[in-house]
């Protein structure tokens, strides 16, 4: 018997071998075995965001916990207690029953952000391939950047698979969005885009792609996950600071990166917020955020709203102005500039591995991204700022990287376009 199972499972392993992006990550995996740091695992972080991976310890500028918040007392007591007060999880989908501490949650986000409701979902990831599917379908047209989030491509694909016409647009431009949303006939329209491109740290132009979405009655659907508590007053994120106002977008936000908790919200009104949880199957038919998580939720909302955001905010951009103006220095080429994902662009795919190795060797762990998450030959070093990183560990990060270039050759930004022109390069060769 036991043989017979094996077997079928060998099959199913050489099935997948076959499978191409499979086989493609596989021959990666294994050419470059030495330099590519990928599925490590870490034994201790602390509070000084060190991170130890087989008795290695490096500072680590690979952590979306961007306010340091996952290093907060009162983030972590909030946790102890909810676990005290609720046990470590309700285990019931909220079709049947949540916890008060989830409408408390809900009630708070939805007051730190100034809109009329938000609905809680257990990742982004969850609330693109749930809800996106509900909002759209035949006849609608559902129109995703093309440089968007993997999540909101398979959810998209969802809706596909269910009749609406998805188009897939490229660059993210309001012209290109424009010609698009003229040539086609649809009943509602739907545009998703990411808020914050998260290899890159870059924004797409929202006011304008809103502009063009509102002229043609369609409605802008943000990811937010990288810009939720970074930008905007007191950290509402992208869309309220390039819209200012939260009133007729969907906005997705990430409860897991900057809050340093766990899940994401969807906001919407009073009268929407039933609909989106009818229409999401990942809500109706999945477990939710455990209560001890939604306790801290609102921990952090207190956090934001409070005097002391500015305070935690201005660390942060000190530490991103302090790393940005020194790659500058450097002559390095530099994707987004206030946003804590900074990216180094490398664009040979062995060189941002072997960049990655060299500075992982010399105390300093950020994160080589390659092709696919990146366009082919667009490989960049991803380095993520923190407001509890010590100054002298960005400091030390820079000189390394400046030895480094020494033994890695680096492209120099002024044999490259300027500012943005990276970015169009990006999207270009993708
Ligand atoms: C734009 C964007 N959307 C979604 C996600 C996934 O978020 P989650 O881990 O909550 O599923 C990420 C993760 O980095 C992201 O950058």
């Amino acid at each position: 018997m036991e043989s017979d199972h094996s077997g079928s499972l060998d099959q199913l392993t050489q099935h997948l071998l076959h499978n191409p992006l499979i086989r493609f990550f596989h021959t990666m995996d294994r050419r470059y075995r030495d330099i590519h740091l990928k599925d490590l695992l870490a034994s201790a972080m602390d509070d000084q965001r060190r991170l130890t991976v087989q008795g290695t310890t490096v500072y680590n500028f690979g952590s979306d916990s961007f306010l340091g918040l996952d290093r907060d007392a009162r983030v972590q007591q909030a946790i102890i207690d909810g676990v005290t007060r609720w046990g470590t999880h309700n285990g019931a989908s909220r079709a049947f029953y949540s916890v008060q501490a989830n409408e408390e949650a809900e009630r708070k986000l939805a007051q730190w952000l100034g809109v009329e409701a938000t609905l809680i979902f257990p990742s982004v990831t969850l609330t693109n391939m749930g809800l996106l599917p509900g909002l759209a379908r035949r006849g609608d047209l559902l129109a995703v950047d093309r440089l968007a989030h993997n999540s909101l491509h398979e959810g998209a694909k969802i809706a596909h698979d269910n009749g609406a016409d998805l188009q897939v647009f490229h660059p993210c431009t309001p012209e290109v969005l424009q010609d698009l949303l003229h040539s086609r006939p649809y009943t509602q329209c739907l545009v998703a885009v990411d808020g914050v491109y998260s290899m890159q740290g870059t924004t797409p132009p929202l006011r304008e792609l809103d502009q063009v979405t509102r002229a043609h009655g369609g409605v802008l659907y943000i990811d937010d996950a990288h810009g939720t508590g970074i930008f905007g007053d007191h950290g509402r994120g992208t869309a309220m600071r390039e819209l200012g106002t939260l009133q007729d977008v969907i906005m997705v936000g990430s409860l897991s990166k900057a809050f340093s908790c766990l899940g994401a919200f969807v906001t919407c009104t009073e009268e929407l917020k039933p609909l989106f949880k009818m229409a999401s199957s990942t809500y109706v038919f999945g477990g939710p955020v455990p209560p001890p998580y939604l306790e801290a939720i609102c921990v952090v909302c207190d956090i934001l709203m409070s005097d002391e955001y500015e305070a935690i905010s201005a660390r942060l951009r000190e530490r991103i102005r302090l790393l940005v103006d020194g790659l500058h220095a450097l002559d390095l080429a530099v994707l987004g500039h206030d946003s804590p994902i900074v990216a180094v662009l490398v664009q040979d795919r062995t060189r941002a591995l072997q960049a990655g190795k060299w500075l992982f060797d010399h105390g300093f762990y950020v994160q080589s991204v390659a092709y696919p998450a990146v366009p082919v030959n667009a490989s960049v070093l991803r380095i993520q700022v923190n407001a509890n990183h010590p100054l002298q560990a960005v400091q030390g990060l820079l000189e390394a990287l400046g030895h480094m270039r020494k033994v890695i050759e680096l492209p120099k930004a002024s044999d490259l376009a300027e500012g943005d022109g990276f970015t169009v390069q990006l999207g270009e060769s993708l």
